[in-house]
């Protein structure tokens, strides 16, 4: 029987790329107009620039927070505030600043916006942790929940690594300890959850790319999980060893979440390891403890307390604390276990394993796999975890008899017979279950008014003939002719000089001419033309019809079984390319053909149908150089400057 309460807080929260630009409508729906600014020194200048918009309303501007909120750094916050007649509080930074907010906020009844930059998850918590004659105490009371909180995305993007893996690894604790507080409720085990399948896929990219922001999007959507579930649900042994470990030993914040958690979440393991699958399910491990070893060690977070500064002395002081006034935790705790935890954070050992869980099961599978994988190259060992974990799971899902294993098998074995040096079976394959379209998505988000990209195909062929601008790529006259026309400008509408036009398309039959070697003439219906300082381009050749993919392979059979058609619709293909700007790798369709809305492959977007019209008139045919009805297709490219 499922039992829980659950009590939603009344914080309210805007989340948004530019989201700091909602500031003075929130400062006007909450009545502000003395406001006082906080920040860390470190911060000072984030936090004016991201407030700028409130400038009328701010009254001053404390930029001492510092980590561990002190109450005697709070109380002279506090005291300016009173003097300069404050009506409300922002904070703009971590968990630092958050926590000196909520302080001045206790001490004065000011209303509080936070505006956070890492992931630390105080601003959605009622919890204040204040430090005194080197002790930290934490209160819970709902009067600490700031008003509002503004999740801007973009101001995350200056997050430098290392803050960024110990913030989040700070926020992990967050969803990790959620899963098994007495307290927890169906809410909070759904955000928990994905909190760490959000970190899981956006961490190992911010790694590589800490200006990406569809990875910084899912940080900080994850990091406000986080801390919603901390606001939800009490603290446990990691929580406690944290605060011991900050507020009596002064180590870092973010860092020490990163170098305890493993060892908290294995010793918790031992007693829920039910509770705690989904973490070694998602970040690929033996348990749940060496799941969140390997994952922080290979974002490249500390791991030793004794490189963070804590003394091989203390660790059993911070046993004897951390266990003499414990946290609710699922394990009873006592203090030679927690200094024999202790000692291995300390050393920076993987966490003690729990019951030996070598052995493959149906169960464990992903974490038994994932773990024996020990790649020296970080892509190389997240691309693995996840295409195992996602492997099983359509395993797990499909239940597939040794039979169809064995087909599948052969398939592959099949598709890969099919390849020579001028047929790709594997690019084809990709290409009809979306995901050659899905890579070039990935990796072509273009600003908005560039032109799409769309597949590339095998049918190009390096060295085509550079042409005249006007002449006729169709040189056996097969065809209706076409004329071909458009401009090649930049996002600002200016037309680009000199870019390199290289167009190619399969003649009136569907066949491009290294299908049909022999039949048609080499380089047919290819060329090479240079846009001049107008941007303008024009050549000719013949209306594109449908054709079919190579549908005579394993692929081919493989989408009669499925019922879909191999046919492409008519299309011309460009790689467009200008200094300066990104290279692109395009087509335009024919939106009168009769698969526009079924491409076998999925290229064709909206922007990319061109307008194909029959003109008819003779002397426009005339200035064309043509002597008969010709179809006219126009089409400008947007290119997207150099990233
Ligand atoms: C093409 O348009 O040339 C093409 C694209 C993908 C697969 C086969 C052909
Ligand atoms: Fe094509």
């Amino acid at each position: 029987m499922t039992e829980f309460e659950y009590s939603p807080q009344p914080t309210r929260v805007v989340f948004g790329a530019d989201a700091t630009a909602a500031l003075p409508r929130e400062a006007e729906r909450l009545g502000l107009s003395r406001i006082l600014l906080l920040s860390t020194p470190g911060q000072s200048e984030l936090a004016r620039r991201a407030t700028r918009d409130l400038d009328s309303r701010m009254v001053g501007h404390f930029d001492e927070a510092v980590m561990h909120t002190p109450v005697t750094v709070s109380d002279q916050a506090a005291d300016q505030a009173r003097d300069l007649g404050a009506d409300a509080l922002v904070s703009v930074g971590g968990g630092s600043t958050t926590g000196l907010g909520k302080a001045v906020a206790r001490r004065t009844g000011l209303p509080h916006i936070v505006v956070p930059t890492t992931y630390a998850g105080s601003e959605m918590t009622p919890i204040l942790g204040e430090t005194e004659g080197g002790r930290k105490t934490t209160l819970r009371d709902a009067s600490l929940l700031p008003q509002t909180v503004i999740y801007d995305v973009a101001l995350t993007r200056s997050l430098p690594v290392g803050v960024t893996v110990g913030s989040a690894m700070n926020a992990m604790a967050h969803a990790v300890e959620a899963l098994y507080a007495a307290d927890r409720n169906p809410v909070t085990d759904m955000l928990a959850v994905d909190a760490i399948e959000r970190f899981a896929s956006a961490l190992p990219v911010l790694v590589a790319d800490p200006d990406n922001l569809d990875a910084r999007d899912a940080a900080l959507r994850a990091a406000w999980a986080c801390g919603t579930c901390l606001g939800q649900v009490s603290m446990g042994l990691h929580h406690k060893l944290c605060h011991v470990l900050g507020g009596t030993f002064g180590l870092p914040h973010a860092e020490t979440h990163a170098a305890i958690l493993p060892h908290a979440t294995a010793f918790n393991e031992q007693v829920v390891p039910e509770l705690l699958a989904p973490v070694a399910e998602t970040l690929g491990g033996a348990s749940a403890g060496a799941a969140l070893h390997g994952f922080a060690a290979r974002l490249g977070a500390p791991m030793a307390l004794r490189t963070l500064g804590l003394p091989k002395d203390a660790i059993d002081e911070a046993a004897r604390i951390a266990t003499e006034n414990a946290y609710a935790n699922p394990r009873a705790v006592d203090k030679d276990s927690i200094a024999g935890l202790l000692g291995r954070a300390w050393a920076g050992d993987p966490p003690a394993s729990t019951a030996d869980e070598g052995y493959f099961t149906e169960r464990n599978s992903t974490r038994i796999v994932t773990a024996r994988n020990e790649a020296a190259n970080v892509r190389l060992g997240h691309v693995m975890d996840a295409v195992t974990r996602h492997l099983h799971a359509a395993v797990k899902e499909i239940e597939p008899t040794q039979d169809e294993w064995m087909q599948a098998i052969q398939f592959l074995t099949k598709t890969g017979h099919a390849c020579n040096d001028w047929r790709q079976e594997f690019i084809l394959l990709s290409d009809v279950l979306g995901v050659s379209m899905l890579v070039d998505a990935i990796n072509n988000r273009k600003p908005t008014g560039a032109s799409e990209s769309t597949v590339l195909g095998p049918f190009h062929v390096d060295g085509a003939p550079e042409l005249e601008m006007g002449a006729d790529i169709c040189l056996d006259q097969k065809g209706e002719p076409m004329l071909v026309r458009g401009r090649i400008l930049d996002t600002a509408g200016k037309p680009v000089d000199g870019a390199k036009i290289d167009v190619w398309q399969a003649n009136d039959e569907g066949f491009y001419d290294v299908q049909q070697k022999g039949l048609q003439p080499e380089f047919n219906l290819r060329g090479v033309f240079r846009s001049g300082e107008d941007g303008r381009y024009w050549f000719r050749g013949v209306k594109p019809k449908y054709y079919p993919i190579p549908d005579d392979g394993p692929v081919g059979r493989l989408l009669q079984k499925l019922g879909r058609h191999p046919y492409r619709p008519a299309h011309l293909h460009y790689i467009i390319e200008a200094a300066g700007y990104q290279t692109l790798i395009t087509h335009i369709f024919d939106p009168d053909d009769p698969y526009i809305h079924s491409d076998a492959v999925f290229g064709v977007k909206q922007s990319l149908l061109a307008n194909f019209r029959l003109i008819e008139d003779a002397d426009a045919a005339e200035q064309a150089g043509l002597s008969g009805p010709f179809y006219l297709t126009e089409h400008d490219f947007v290119l997207a400057p150099t990233r």
